[in-house]
């Protein structure tokens, strides 16, 4: 019997699907018109995602990079805790269900799982495309509004991705609130600009406040060391276009980089990195550079050289958003 394919391939090949009848014409058109209410002003008072056409151009346009950011998130959270596994997930702000089938990618296996958005047009979809992974099976698709009034039953980790920057100040700060209350881990996206780099310090800052310590990406639970408005924190991640991205945005590329931020916050003990590369290592002759966030709060730059033996060829290897040294 073939072993079951993992998560990333299913929901590939079921976002491929979710297309299908749908004139390629429509299919751009529906992404343009989404794309177009992402770059207005949010948050907004009513759900962007309205019906199904702009939810599966969301799907399938937005949902494979959103996935490779929270994957890359949560991957990065895991090597702070390598025995925990969450017994328990809610995906607030979840839409289609990017970050449980994330979840689903890292820590495999079947666990209680809700997804809490107020559009139920998303919802709705997220259900069909989950019905292509086994351990989404029994997903609970809840509709409610993150505002003031939320409250969550507890349960062991709650993601939120994408979602910071569509939510008032108020609505932001009553969602980690609300997070921190229920979970024993809060892993937060953003995506990677100085606006989602500055939601998340917001977020940092309050978890800290509620107890919890940081695990990733930051080497301490101290203040970011980045003078605010200087420069901000993110990452990338490498995600495959399809053919209807190679439609909307032209050219051929196969792949393309998704730039996020991330925080990954736990009450229980996770080792973080000793360092975190922050930026893409520079490869020179005989030398790589990188760029460290270290445990001692500060950003240094170090050189690695041949005369650094192994520590130089795992240099070489090494990527941005790695912890440094390899462990
Ligand atoms: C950019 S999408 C991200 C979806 C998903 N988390 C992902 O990473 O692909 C933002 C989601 O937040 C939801 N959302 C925005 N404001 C909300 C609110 N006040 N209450 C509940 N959901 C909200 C939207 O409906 C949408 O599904």
């Amino acid at each position: 019997m073939n072993a079951p394919a993992p998560p990333a391939e299913n929901l590939r090949a079921a976002l491929a699907g979710l297309l299908d009848g749908l004139p390629p014409r429509q299919a751009s058109q529906a992404v343009e018109r989404l794309i177009a209410s992402y770059r207005g002003d949010t948050p907004t008072d009513a759900p962007i995602l309205r019906d199904r056409a702009d939810v599966a151009a969301y799907a399938a346009y937005r949902m494979p990079a959103t996935f490779e950011a929270v994957r890359s998130a949560l991957e990065a959270f895991a090597e702070t805790a390598p025995e925990w596994v969450p017994g328990g997930h809610t995906d607030l702000g979840g839409g289609t269900g990017a970050a449980a089938w994330a979840v689903s990618a890292v820590w495999g296996g079947e666990r209680p799982v809700t997804v809490l958005d107020w559009a139920e047009p998303a919802l709705a979809l997220g259900r069909e495309i989950a019905a292509a992974n086994p351990e989404l099976k029994d997903v609970r698709w809840q509709r409610s509004r993150i505002g003031a009034a939320l409250t969550l039953e507890s349960t062991d980790l709650v993601t939120v991705s994408y979602v910071l920057n569509e939510l008032t100040a108020a609505d932001r700060t009553a969602l980690v609130d609300a997070a921190a209350a229920a979970a024993q881990a809060v892993v937060i996206v953003e995506p990677g600009t100085p606006g989602g780099y500055a939601r998340l310090i917001e977020a940092r800052d309050r978890l800290i406040t509620a107890g919890f310590r940081i695990a990733a990406p930051c080497p301490h639970s101290a203040a970011c060391p980045i003078a605010p408005g200087t420069d901000w924190c993110h990452f990338s991640a490498r995600v495959s276009r399809s053919s209807l991205h190679r439609q909307v945005k032209g050219g051929s590329l196969a792949y393309e980089d998704e730039k996020f931020a991330y925080v990954a916050a736990a009450r229980f003990p996770a080792e973080p990195a000793a360092n975190r590369i922050v930026r893409r290592p520079q490869i020179r002759k005989g030398q790589v550079l990188l760029d460290l966030c270290e445990s001692e709060p500060s950003l240094r730059r170090a050189t690695v050289t041949k005369r650094h033996g192994d520590l130089y060829k795992a240099a070489r290897d090494a990527d941005w958003g790695d912890a440094w040294p390899p462990s």
